[in-house]
């Protein structure tokens, strides 16, 4: 197969020095690509800035911000058999942004932001007979309402599953993640490493 990852946090810069960002490691996007290609698939990685070393027999292919990401994801799309969207894509980015470092100026400041692509959800629209989707579902709530959301992301993006994640998964620990699938499966993947839910995860696109 050839599989298309995405990993790690985007970046949207304010100025030439700052920017918005979020908590993902890339952990899990890394350990998916590393195990699928040492499992002989043919692994194209497209990878936000984080602090690890490319999986060997990868082609990795960095961005920074969520318009660099729909970018490259877009352009690889028509030549995956499966993708896995484990990169925590920025929601919004800044309507304006400074060529020059913005200046301190007393009291409050405020800055309007404007949507990003959903990248997911554009991939559900193009995707093709014998595409397999994986997205992931980042919520704080736990039980019914993580359950409802990550549900409602499995249809209105048009996957084939849905990883339901917490931010208790952050980095290099043992996750527990609940699985949704497009023919109305759910089913728990508790205490398992990264490398461990890599391969599980690669099972499932493996069957389809
Ligand atoms: N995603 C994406 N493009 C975006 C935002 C998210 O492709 N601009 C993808 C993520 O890679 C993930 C899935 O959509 O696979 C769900 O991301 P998540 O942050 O959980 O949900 P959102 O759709 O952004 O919804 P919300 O933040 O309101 O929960």
């Amino acid at each position: 197969m050839r599989i298309l990852v995405t990993a790690g946090p985007t970046r949207e810069y304010l100025d030439p020095v700052r920017f918005l960002s979020n908590r993902s490691t890339g952990t899990l996007g890394y350990a998916i690509a590393g195990r699928a290609a040492a499992r002989g698939h043919h692994v194209t990685l497209i990878s936000g800035p984080v602090g690890l070393a490319p999986p060997p027999g990868v082609e990795v292919i960095g961005i920074v911000s969520a318009a660099d990401l729909a970018r490259a994801a877009l352009a690889a799309l028509p030549e995956a058999d499966a993708v896995v969207m484990t990169a925590a894509v920025a929601d919004y980015t800044p309507r304006d942004v400074s060529p020059r470092k913005l200046k301190k100026t007393p009291g409050p400041m405020t800055v309007t932001f404007v949507p990003t692509v959903d990248v997911l959800a554009e991939m559900g629209r193009r995707k093709r007979p014998g595409q397999a989707l994986m997205g992931f579902s980042l919520e704080t709530d736990r039980g019914e309402a993580a359950l409802n959301e990550a549900c409602r992301k499995l249809e209105q993006k048009n996957c084939d599953f849905i990883v339901l994640n917490g931010p208790a998964n952050f980095g290099d620990v043992k996750v527990n993640v609940t699985v949704l699938t497009r023919d109305g499966r759910t089913f728990d993947l508790p205490g398992l490493s990264k490398l461990e839910l890599a391969d599980r995860l690669i099972d499932l696109l493996d069957k389809t």
